[in-house]
């Protein structure tokens, strides 16, 4: 768990990065390039600022863009698709010239009608719908890979990337695929009308095949509307709304979306698939990882799309003067935000410049947006994504990136290569093709996204305290990287799960944790006291990181009560090494239940001990009345302790941060509990959560996306707006006893609720 009661400090940039960021511009070479590492400075230094180069607010930190997409309201979809290049006279005219009438789509509009439309139109996204374009994906890759499994080298993306996407897309909508040619080409006309910078004869030839874009889906369209008896597919189900429901779903919208949605569904899922491919390529051990074990290929498909998604930005308009992350945004502006930087947010995903497939909290990522516009073909997008890459690394384990320099569009919104070639020792097509696996559609069930671990050492290191050493058990993949404050979540073969915070390790391959014997525990502990030997093999998840180290806060306090003390020591080893100003107070109750006390300069210079029983027990008030205003608390140990600093933190105006781990049991007593129901706004549905489910539980049976990270109210992950009704019993570790009387958010993992509520992604 993570609180700061300071209010957000305003960020301090260099000269330099404000010059920068008034001059920013999107067509630039650097965000061109690499759109997320093109902005990580401003992410860590001024994550909104105003480029004046492009009237453009650009909002680049994971918190603030997750906000900004749940609120459609205050932050209108509107400008989505506004031209970046306005048409000139001229252009105007070649689209006059094939009666242009492109108006809002889902994606663009605002609610309430929005949300009407996308009530009448969201059935055929249901996972349970999609099987049939799984199996037809399925066969089209093995068809085409078939075709050029010989050859020994190609443009993936000319050979298959382009095309497939389309012809699913297709098959979805409905739509014959006669000329599929006539609409890839149009796609990227509107791409390049929309998010391009064109010059003004590329102009002209974009209008002009924009404009046949137009007229074809126009008349495709036609054709479709003789004849919609037992037809399937999207657009025909459109088109029954047309005739049904013409106020909400208008012949122009239907028209408009038959353009837009062809573009939604083809590019982004070819450049995801480009995208996946290089990366996976670039990391050959990860390409033979898929190959021999072709179950993590959903967990690295959604992890690609957190690395290098292929709709790195998306915009908003500001409906009202508001601040987000205390700048002041005006009515009317216009705002950038930019996904791309927002999935490498440390603050959101550990180690996030590396591409770790066994990352389990990948999926969430912004690229398929949030809240009340969030992509409704994701799925289509995973299930193609998966088809891809289990034919591939299937049937060419030695796939290789050959030699070349990638280009790429230029454009703001959608990155990928516009050229793919790989290699490898050509095969002949044998009778074992046809074998692929099929994957579950939707979001990757995070449980099974475990690493292999081995024991490598036990160490007592103090009365009832272990110290355990992991290695990974995995020679193509180290354990990653992790910041001061992260945990790992030790899956013990008891079946008990139990989060540990990470200790500096001598070696950097190894994880060290330290385990108390609880008394009153539910058993996870002693289990690990009893009957973990060195040797043992176990799952673990994570790191994550709920309880980060603060960049610029000065000077630090660090309280330790008991166990607590095990983030601490990460911490203050860092704040060391930074030669920062710090403190380092360990509480314990005897000296011989404290870690490490006779080696505590080597993590800070002064460790201050307190041990209730030689007398020396911490007198919080005392302590925390004198401190300077600005410093900044961090606490991890028992409850009632982190209860107590939290109080004085706000009296005296300090920041704190807590991180409070519980052994308290999690499970749900069917005895005991209420069933409630829940609306949920985005798409009026109602939802029954029984006695025995957690309301994120039905929210993810229900292929609702709701970020979600430790399931036990210490995250604040799996938070959501409550608009009306019911009382809340708020279970979490999170909210402020102020928040949980105002009972207008709530934690879905834990809390539950009396009677019928209203809630918000
Ligand atoms: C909207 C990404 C594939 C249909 C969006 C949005 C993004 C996105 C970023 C805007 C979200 C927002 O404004 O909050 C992607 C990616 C894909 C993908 C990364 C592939 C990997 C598809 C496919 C389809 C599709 C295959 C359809 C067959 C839609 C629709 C919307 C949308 C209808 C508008 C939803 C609304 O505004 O209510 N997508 N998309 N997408 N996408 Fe996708
Ligand atoms: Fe962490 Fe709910 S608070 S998932």
């Amino acid at each position: 768990m993570n609180t700061s009661s300071a209010s957000k400090c305003p960020f301090h940039a260099s000269a330099e990065l404000n010059e920068k960021a008034q001059k920013f511009d999107m067509f630039g070479p650097e965000f061109q390039h690499c759109p997320a590492t093109a902005l990580q400075s401003f992410r860590e230094e001024k994550p909104i600022f105003f480029s004046e180069e492009m009237n453009y607010w650009v909002v680049t930190r994971y918190e603030d863009i997750r906000e900004i997409f749940r609120d459609p309201v205050i932050f209108s979809a509107r400008n989505v698709l506004e031209k970046f290049t306005p048409d000139t006279q001229e252009t105007a005219e070649i689209l006059q010239s094939y009666d242009y009438g492109m108006n809002r789509t889902l994606v663009n509009e605002d609610e309430p009608i929005h949300m009407e439309r996308r009530r009448e139109l969201l059935e055929a996204f249901d996972s349970s719908k999609l099987e049939g374009l799984r199996e037809l994906t399925k066969t089209l890759v093995t068809n085409k890979v078939d075709e050029f499994i010989g050859l020994g080298k190609v443009d993936l993306m000319a050979t298959l990337l382009w095309d497939i996407p389309v012809i699913v897309a297709l098959k979805f909508l409905g739509v014959p695929d006669d000329d599929i040619s006539v609409l890839q080409q149009f796609g990227v006309a509107h791409k390049v009308n929309t998010w391009g910078r064109p010059s003004l004869e590329e102009q002209k030839h974009v209008a002009t095949n924009v404009g046949k874009f137009w007229h074809y889906s126009g008349e495709v369209l036609e054709r479709m509307k003789q004849n919609t008896e037992g037809q399937s597919g999207w657009m025909y189900d459109m088109i029954r709304k047309n005739q049904s429901n013409p106020r909400v779903v208008t012949d122009n919208y239907l028209h408009s979306m038959m353009m837009a949605i062809l573009v939604a569904a083809h590019e982004t899922t070819a450049t995801a698939t480009a995208n996946a491919i290089k990366h996976l390529l670039s990391t050959p051990k990860l390409w033979q990882k898929l190959h021999h074990q072709p179950q993590l290929i959903p967990s690295a498909v959604e992890e690609c799309l957190r690395y290098a998604g292929p709709i790195v930005s998306w915009r908003r308009e500001a409906t009202e003067n508001i601040q987000i992350n205390g700048v002041d945004i005006a009515k009317g502006d216009k705002l950038f935000l930019v996904m791309a930087a927002a999935n490498r947010d440390p603050e959101q995903f550990e180690n996030p410049e590396e591409l770790d497939i066994l990352r389990d909290n990948a999926s969430e990522h912004l690229s398929f947006g949030y809240g009340a516009h969030q992509c409704l073909g994701r799925n289509i997008g995973r299930l193609e994504m998966c088809a891809f890459i289990e034919e591939l690394t299937r049937r060419i384990p030695d796939m290789a990136l050959s030699e070349q320099t990638f280009t790429v569009t230029p454009n703001t919104s959608f990155h990928g290569p516009e050229a793919l070639w790989v290699e490898w020792t050509p095969k002949a097509v044998q009778g074992t093709e046809k074998t692929s696996r099929t994957f579950p559609i939707g979001n990757p069930d995070k449980r099974t996204i475990v690493r292999p671990a081995k024991v490598v050492a036990i160490n007592t290191i103090a009365t009832d305290i272990k110290e355990i050493i992991l290695a990974s058990e995995d020679d193509t993949l180290a354990f990653p990287r992790w910041t001061p404050g992260a945990h790992i979540e030790l899956h013990l073969p008891n079946g008990l799960k139990r989060k540990y915070s990470l200790c500096p390790s001598l070696n950097a391959n190894h994880y060290t944790i330290l385990v108390k014997q609880e008394t009153h525990g539910n058993g996870g502990s002693a289990w690990i006291h009893h009957h973990l030997m060195v040797g043992d093999r176990l799952s673990i998840q994570g790191p994550k990181n709920f309880f980060p180290l603060k960049p610029h806060t000065q000077p630090v306090l660090l309280i330790a009560g008991g166990i607590g003390i095990t983030p601490m020591l990460s911490m203050a080893e860092q704040l060391k090494h930074e030669n920062k100003e710090f403190r380092l107070l360990y509480c314990g109750q005897t000296r011989q239940s404290m870690v490490h006390i006779n080696q505590l300069e080597k993590f800070a210079q002064a460790p201050e001990l307190y041990i209730s029983s030689e007398g020396n027990r911490i007198d919080l008030e005392t302590l925390l009345k004198v401190q300077p205003p600005k410093t900044h608390i961090y606490s991890c140990g028992p409850k009632s302790m982190i209860n107590e600093i939290q109080m004085l933190a706000e009296r005296y105006h300090l920041a704190f941060s807590s991180e409070l781990f519980t052994s308290e049991s999690q499970t749900l007593d069917p005895e005991k509990e209420n069933a409630f129901e829940v609306e949920l706004m985005d798409t009026g549905k109602t939802y029954s959560v029984p006695r025995d489910k957690t309301l994120l539980e039905v929210l993810l049976n229900n292929d609702i996306d709701v970020p979600n990270d430790c399931a036990e109210g210490l995250c604040g992950s799996c938070e959501v707006l409550v608009v009306e009704g019911g009382e809340i019993d708020h279970r979490d570790h999170v909210l402020s006893a102020k928040e949980k009387q105002s009972n207008q958010k709530m934690m879905t993992c834990c809390s539950r609720a009396s009677g019928k509520i209203t809630i918000k992604l």
